[in-house]
């Protein structure tokens, strides 16, 4: 694979917090790995000037097979790096008939920054914008460990805890090497937005998910008690399949369906590291995953996760407003998706309770596609209200679309996000209980501030499998 291509790939996997730069780097099997690092590492380095250059330039409405990730790289290589010289195959030409604009773009930039080396572009850079300001949330797994022994971890390894967060105040004043337990969720800590933990040993042995707050909500809502039957429609690359394992304490079963091979793969790994074992994974169409099947036939839980335009993703929200906006076809096609998997999702039998879930701040993808399933549903299926005291929900379109709830980097500093949950109107009270329980996550005491020193979590390696 050329190294444009490798990086491109690299570079959107990093963006969809799929891994660490350095794991999908080595994941990439490109063979020159320094040279692979190198280019992804300085073109993320000058992400937001890149894209404001590409924008002005208006080089992806020109060619429209060059992929956002890809231009990226090339435009990074072209004007700030060594340039293509023996490499850029049948890209060189292409971005070389750009090359004047993108040229003068990037001179432009320079002029309205004040700056005249490339390199001061960093250092004036864009103003931050919210989604910059979304602290680096981590999920405690706890399929191998606990809240507390991970908080003891971090506190060994000089980070100081703060308590339980009260309210966002507390979050956002967060700075430095404090870290706080989530006012909402009992297994979530919360460090400053600049905190990198891919290389940590707890993250790399799977104790820890770098996971977005809002992307914990689903199966947290979902709340499917240990033992029972759940569906993960839309699941790879798996960090709310893995959360589902870790509420079921890897009792009863998830059935998880992806048709995308490669994210399959690496979802097989990360469930690996995650210890989950109640999970069955199929490459499948979840559209044709029949609800007569026998094998489903216990299934009283359904999370719906479908791909959507990802409008919401605080990396795309950095510089150009429009850069995560999508096209009108592009919103109408994956609309049209994500209602026929809703619908699809309220045709099994027994299902009970469902959570629907985009990082997509667009209502066609999120209001609009649950109105529809509702009306099709002919009242077999209503919204559950759910965490009243959230304070972002939906959009009014509807009747009850309140009971719906919206996440940004503005009013719950996560990224943006969307989940609604349907249940059967006719609710057995197993599930009754399961749905209460989650109606207002009452996290279990926070761990105290204590200086007390407690058991070491097991560093990674030394208690294999556990
Ligand atoms: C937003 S991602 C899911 C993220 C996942 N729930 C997580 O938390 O890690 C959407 C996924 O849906 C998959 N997908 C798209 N269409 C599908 C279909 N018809 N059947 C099954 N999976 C599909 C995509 O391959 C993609 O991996």
């Amino acid at each position: 694979m050329a190294v444009y291509s490798a990086a491109a790939a690299v570079l959107a996997g990093v963006e969809s917090r799929q891994g660490s730069l350095k794991g999908l780097v080595y994941a990439s099997n490109f063979q020159n790995v320094k040279q692979l690092y190198a280019l992804v590492c300085e073109t993320q380095r000058y992400s937001a000037v890149l894209d404001a250059v590409i924008a002005n330039a208006g080089l992806l409405r020109a060619e429209k097979k060059l992929r956002p990730h890809l231009a990226k790289v090339l435009v990074y290589d072209l004007l700030l790096g060594k340039g293509f010289g023996g490499r850029g195959g049948r890209w060189k030409p292409l971005l070389e008939r750009h090359q004047a604009r993108l040229k003068a773009e990037l001179a432009r930039l320079k002029v309205r920054q004040g700056v005249s080396r490339n390199e001061d572009l960093l250092a004036v850079g864009p103003k931050p914008g919210p989604a910059s300001q979304v602290p680096r949330f981590v999920r405690v797994n706890t399929l191998k460990t606990c809240t507390e022994d991970a908080i003891d971890y971090f506190k060994r390894q000089g980070f100081s805890y703060q308590g339980q967060a009260s309210g966002l105040e507390d979050i956002r004043a967060l700075k430095g090497k404090c870290f706080l337990l989530d006012p909402l969720l009992p297994e979530l800590l919360v460090f400053p937005a600049q905190t990198d933990l891919h290389d940590h040993p707890l993250y790399q042995a799977g104790h820890l998910i770098l996971q977005d707050k809002a992307s914990c909500l689903p199966a947290a809502l979902l709340a499917p008690p240990p033992g029972s039957h759940v569906m993960d429609a839309c699941a790879a690359p798996g960090n709310k399949t893995s959360h589902l394992a870790a509420l079921l304490k890897n009792q009863g079963k998830i059935f998880a369906f992806d048709q995308d091979a490669k994210r399959l793969a690496s979802m097989a790994t990360l469930l690996a590291r995650a210890g989950v074992s109640c999970c069955e994974l199929a490459e499948q169409d979840f559209l044709a995953v029949s609800p007569s099947d026998q094998r489903y036939c216990q299934v009283q839980y359904i999370l719906l996760d479908p791909s959507c335009s990802g409008s919401g993703m605080p990396s795309r929200q950095l510089e150009e407003p429009e850069a995560g906006t999508p096209s009108p076809e592009r919103l109408r096609a994956l609309a049209a998706f994500q209602q026929r998997a809703l619908s699809h999702a309220l045709t099994f039998p027994t299902l009970q309770r469902l959570v629907y879930s985009t990082c997509s701040v667009c209502q066609e993808e999120n209001e609009d596609v649950v109105q529809a399933a509702l009306q099709q549903s002919s009242g077999a299926f209503r919204l559950a209200p759910i965490l009243p005291s959230w304070p972002h929900r939906g959009l009014g379109t509807f009747p009850g679309a309140e009971h719906c709830l919206r996440a940004s980097p503005e009013t719950t500093l996560t990224g943006g996000f969307f989940i609604a949950v349907l249940e059967r109107v006719e609710v057995p009270s197993s599930v009754s209980q399961a749905k209460a329980a989650a109606s207002e996550l009452t996290p279990s005491p926070a761990p105290k501030r204590r200086k007390r020193r407690r058991k070491a979590v097991a560093a990674p390696g030394t208690q294999p499998g556990k």
